[in-house]
C-alpha cells in the first residue's frame, strides 16, 4: 500500500526521505503518473483536481494546508478520511504573523507609515497593551496558539468559537450573542476561522459596524470571508482605522484593487503561515502511526461542520 506525495518537488524530497527512515515498509511514491491507482492507500495534495473514484483503496486524504477549504468535500468518496494539517511550523509561524499584526496595529504603525510619506514628525496617542481589547474569531489549533504569543504583552484578550471553551486569561463566547458581545468589546479583531458555508461573508458591514469606533481588523483566515466593499467602506467611514489583510478572494488581488494602495491596508499575499517540509512530514509520520495502531487521526475533518 502506497503513500502518494501530490504536492511541490522541494516539500517531497524532504518527505521521502523521513518516510524512508520512519515508515520504511510504506512505499513513497511523488506524483499521479508514478503509480498504479489500486496501490495507493494514503495521499497528500494541497487539492484534488482530478477524480478520486481511481483510487479505490484510498483511506486518507491528508491536506498540504490547515485550511481544506479547497477540497471539493462532496467529490471525495464519503469512506475516504480527510485530514488537515496540524504541525508546529504552521503554528508558529501563524503565532509570528498574527503577534506582527497586532502589534503594527497597537502601535500605530499604518498612521506612522503614512506620516513617514508624509514627512512629517508628530507623535500620536498611544493606548497601553492593557487598555487594548483583542478579539479572535476561531479558538483552534492556530487560534489558541496565536493567543498564547499575545498573552506576554498583557492585552486583554477574548475569542470566539462555534463551541463553548475555557482557555485560562481568556474571555470565551459562542453562538451569535456572544459573537455580539465579543465584537462591542474589541479593538482589533483578528479573524483565523475556517471557511465554511457558516464563515463565508462574516466579515460584512454588519459585522464592522458592531464593533466600536475606530477598531481594527487582522484577517489571517481565507478570502471568502471578507467582503472587501465593507472594508474599505468601514475604513474610509472611520468605522475601522487599519486592518492587515493576509488573505482576499480572488488570490492573487487584481493590480488595480484598491487594498494595495489604501493607508489604512497593511497586504500580504497569502504568507501569514505556511507548511514547512520538515515539521509536517513528521506530523503526518506520526498521524499514519496512529492510524496504522488504531488511533484516531489528529486533524481529523468533520464533513458535515465543513472542517
Ligand atoms: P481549526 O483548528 O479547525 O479551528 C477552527 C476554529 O474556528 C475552531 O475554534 C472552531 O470552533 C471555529 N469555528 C469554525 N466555524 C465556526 C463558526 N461557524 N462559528 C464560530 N466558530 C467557528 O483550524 P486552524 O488550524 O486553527 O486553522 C484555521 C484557519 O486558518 C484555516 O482553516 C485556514 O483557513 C486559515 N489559515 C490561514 C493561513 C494563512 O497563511 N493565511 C495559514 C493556515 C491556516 P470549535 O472550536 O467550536 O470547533
Ligand atoms: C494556508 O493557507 C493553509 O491553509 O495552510
Amino acid at each position: 500500500m502506497t503513500f502518494l506525495f501530490n504536492s511541490d518537488a522541494q516539500r517531497g524530497a524532504v518527505f521521502r526521505e523521513a518516510f524512508a527512515r520512519e515508515l520504511p515498509h510504506l512505499p513513497f511514491a511523488i506524483g499521479p503518473a508514478t503509480v498504479d491507482p489500486d496501490g495507493v492507500r494514503y495521499i497528500i495534495s494541497w487539492t484534488v483536481t482530478e477524480t478520486l473514484e481511481r483510487y479505490r483503496n484510498l483511506e486518507v486524504l491528508f491536506s498540504v494546508g490547515a485550511g481544506i477549504d479547497q477540497f471539493p468535500l462532496n467529490a471525495i468518496p464519503p469512506e475516504v478520511k480527510v485530514v488537515r494539517m496540524v504541525e508546529n511550523g504552521i503554528i508558529r509561524m501563524m503565532q509570528e504573523y498574527v503577534t506582527l499584526a497586532v502589534l503594527a496595529l497597537h502601535r500605530n504603525l499604518p498612521a506612522y507609515l503614512d506620516l513617514q510619506r508624509q514627512r512629517e514628525w508628530r507623535a500620536l496617542a498611544q493606548k497601553q497593551a492593557a487598555d487594548r481589547r483583542v478579539g479572535l474569531l476561531g479558538l483552534g489549533v492556530l487560534g489558541r496558539a496565536v493567543l498564547e504569543s499575545l498573552k506576554p504583552f498583557g492585552f486583554r484578550l477574548s475569542g470566539w468559537s462555534r463551541s463553548d471553551k475555557t482557555i485560562e486569561g481568556v474571555a470565551t463566547y459562542s453562538g451569535q450573542a456572544g459573537l455580539s458581545r465579543m465584537l462591542a468589546e474589541t479593538d482589533i479583531l483578528i479573524c483565523l476561522l475556517p471557511l465554511t458555508k457558516a464563515t463565508q461573508g462574516i466579515l460584512n458591514h454588519e459585522l464592522f459596524a458592531r464593533l466600536p469606533k475606530g477598531a481594527a481588523l487582522v484577517h489571517a483566515g481565507r478570502g471568502g470571508q471578507l467582503d472587501h466593499l465593507a472594508l474599505l467602506a468601514a475604513l474610509d467611514a472611520g468605522q475601522l482605522a487599519g486592518a492587515v489583510i493576509d488573505v482576499t478572494e480572488p488570490e492573487p488581488l487584481p493590480a488595480d484593487h484598491a487594498f494595495w494602495g489604501h493607508p489604512k491596508v497593511m497586504l500580504t499575499p497569502h504568507v501569514a503561515s505556511a507548511t514547512q517540509a520538515d515539521t509536517a512530514a513528521r506530523a503526518v509520520i506520526d498521524n499514519i502511526k496512529r492510524y496504522e495502531a488504531g488511533l484516531d487521526l489528529i486533524g481529523l475533518v468533520d464533513r458535515t461542520r465543513g472542517y
